[in-house]
């Protein structure tokens, strides 16, 4: 008997130990459905590591055409954070985090006239840059969360006075808005995530 609980707690321990592998990682899915807004930090640092990986999940995201037209600004400096996004409503959400990621978009692009193949490329709108960077806004949140981060999106477009005041201090060009300011750290709350499931806002084959 004695040897068959060693066995058993032998067994138990491999599991647990194989369970730091990939293999008993949470799900996409798992993440997706306990992503909470974040808006409480230990004021912990986010290494630069951790910035690259979630910035990398940003860069993944579908954007129309392949276009691409996320630009990111990185903010890690204390005193930065504190003085381009502390000062307003609920300024230590951002001065209690580990860094501030603004994810702009890049409203123009370069690209050839529509049905004009041999025609020299020319700066054109890009009127999908808010859906594109939504996009990979959405996957930053996912990836902090991944990562055992927290985060939270925070207004920027269309509250125009926000995006200018953010462009202005941070030396965004004209034609880069700033779409959204993520603050991104070591959770200081554990919120339940919110029940959003309504099959009633589902409509199965016609509306
Ligand atoms: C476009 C957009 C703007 C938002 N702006 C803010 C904001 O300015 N401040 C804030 O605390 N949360 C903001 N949020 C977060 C929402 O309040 C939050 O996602 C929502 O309440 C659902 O909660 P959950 O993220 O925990 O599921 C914003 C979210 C989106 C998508």
């Amino acid at each position: 008997m004695k040897k068959l609980s060693i066995v058993i707690l032998a067994i138990a321990s491999i599991m647990l130990t194989s369970c730091k592998s990939q293999e008993c990682a949470p799900s996409a899915l798992d993440i997706i459905m306990s992503r909470t807004s974040i808006r409480s930090f230990t004021g912990d640092p986010v290494s630069k590591e951790q910035l690259e990986t979630i910035l990398k999940a940003g860069m993944a995201a579908p954007s129309a055409m392949n276009g691409q037209p996320w630009r990111f600004v990185v903010v890690t400096d204390k005193e930065k954070i504190a003085s381009v996004f502390g000062s307003g409503f609920r300024g230590e959400m951002f001065t209690q985090a580990g860094a501030v990621i603004v994810v702009c978009g890049e409203t123009t692009q370069m690209r050839k006239p529509f049905g004009q193949p041999d025609a020299p490329e020319e700066e054109m709108p890009n009127k999908f840059w808010y859906e594109d960077c939504s996009a990979a806004a959405q996957n930053i949140l996912l990836a902090a969360k991944a990562l055992g981060l927290g985060a939270v999106w925070t207004a920027g477009y269309p509250a125009m006075e926000r995006v200018s005041s953010i462009a202005y201090a941070l030396g965004i060009p004209e034609k880069v808005i700033p779409l959204c300011v993520i603050p991104v750290g070591v959770p200081a709350e554990n919120p339940e995530p919110k029940d959003k499931w309504k099959p009633e806002n589902i409509h199965w084959e016609q509306w």
